[in-house]
């Protein structure tokens, strides 16, 4: 009989959160389109307390857009990616993706690990970029809805074979996209191995405040509770070298419109074309502490990134060139999208000055990461 009564409770929250019949906070799955392979791809829509919605696919773990209001209650969608799940196998950039087993580069596609090297595909010219070519963002994950704290949410698990990608261990992986009532996106991450191996996740998401499409982010007032980056060489690997910003044109403990010094000829600028670095935040690790923000002063939309990583992947999108087009049938130019990509540092298998971004056999990986959004 208990069990009965359980059973019926648990139907009924069911169908409430698929539904959509209540008030309030909700979850509804749709179908998203077909893979090359044929396999059918979801989205799910998490709509919060006061109505705002974040939808996200389980191919590859992807955010495929946020809507939030600018300081007069009117809508944007903010994130770059693709209408269906066809436009993002086709297409390019990692848009709103999670990026595994290891975001950002390795330099050569070679690490050493227990005295055994490892070598990966290369598929950033003689560097692995974001896990390669068949990494976690190119994967298609199972969902499961779920109530956390009583907000809409979202587990995604995903088994990555032992070598897979060139990567040692089986690994099992687990994102949790929760949407607040307070329009925070939190995603937590957790994963596992079986055998030593090297994680760093991260999501991809392109923020662009004004709508995805609607120009560049070259206005939006960005801070970043950093004092120093890791530099890269010319193929975006890091020298090593922890540098001081102070007074140079990646000092952003002041908000600063991003177009003001992207043009300037300091020499990461001229490597990076533009900031694609990762900097070395001042927050310890601890995820209540500030790390970065963007404000874009004409709707007054913000999103702050908190985050228990000890880095952060600035990117102002100078890779984009106009050949993608985006879901609502715009091209997304140089330029249109910033990421704050929460990360260890890249390379770090290759660095140990670097914080370690080895995970052991029988520990648990885990991230907490924050994008919250308002209007001022
Ligand atoms: C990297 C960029 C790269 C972009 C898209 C960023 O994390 O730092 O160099 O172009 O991802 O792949």
């Amino acid at each position: 009989m208990k069990n009965l009564i359980r059973l019926a409770s648990f139907l009924l929250l069911s169908a409430i959160l698929f539904t959509g019949c209540s008030k309030g906070p909700k979850i509804t799955k749709e179908n998203f389109g077909k893979l090359k392979d044929g396999k059918e791809v979801s989205i799910f829509t998490l709509v919060n307390e006061k109505g705002f919605k974040v939808r996200i696919t389980n191919y590859g773990a992807k955010i495929v857009s946020i809507e939030v209001p600018d300081r007069n209650g009117k809508l944007a969608d903010v994130t770059l990616g693709y209408k269906n799940a066809e436009g993002y196998e086709a297409g390019d950039h990692y848009f709103g993706s999670i990026v595994g087993r290891y975001a950002n580069r390795i330099a050569k596609g070679k690490f050493t690990l227990d005295s055994v090297e490892y070598k990966l595909a290369l598929n950033n010219g003689s560097n692995s970029l974001h896990g390669g070519p068949t990494g976690f963002h190119s994967q298609l994950w199972n969902a499961e809805v779920i109530t956390k704290d009583n907000y809409p949410s979202l587990k995604l698990t995903y088994h990555s074979p032992d070598m897979q990608e060139g990567y040692p261990g089986n690994m099992d992986v687990t994102v949790t996209y929760t949407w607040t009532a307070d329009n925070a996106l939190k995603i937590d991450y957790e994963a596992t191995s079986d055998k030593n191996t090297v994680c760093n996740l991260t999501n991809h998401v392109y923020f662009n405040l004004k709508g995805e499409g609607n120009g560049d982010i070259l206005d939006h007032q960005v801070m970043i509770n950093a004092d120093a980056i890791t530099p890269v060489d010319t193929t975006l690997i890091p020298t090593g070298e922890l540098r001081p910003i102070k007074g140079t044109p990646f000092d952003f403990l002041t908000a600063t419109a991003i177009g003001k010094r992207i043009g300037e000829k300091y020499d990461q600028l001229l490597t990076g074309n533009g900031y694609d670095h990762n900097f070395v935040l001042n927050t310890k690790n601890d995820v209540s502490v500030l790390a970065a923000s963007a404000y874009e002063p004409a709707s007054g939309r913000t999103v702050e990134v908190y985050t228990t990583e000890p880095g952060i992947q600035f990117y102002t999108g100078n890779f984009l060139k106009g050949d993608q087009t985006g879901k609502a049938g715009k091209p997304y130019n140089f330029r249109n999208g910033l990421c704050f990509e929460a990360q260890k540092f890249p390379d770090s298998p290759n660095h140990p000055a670097f914080p370690t971004a080895e995970l052991k056999k029988g520990d648990k990986y885990t991230q907490t990461t924050i994008y919250k959004f308002t209007a001022k």
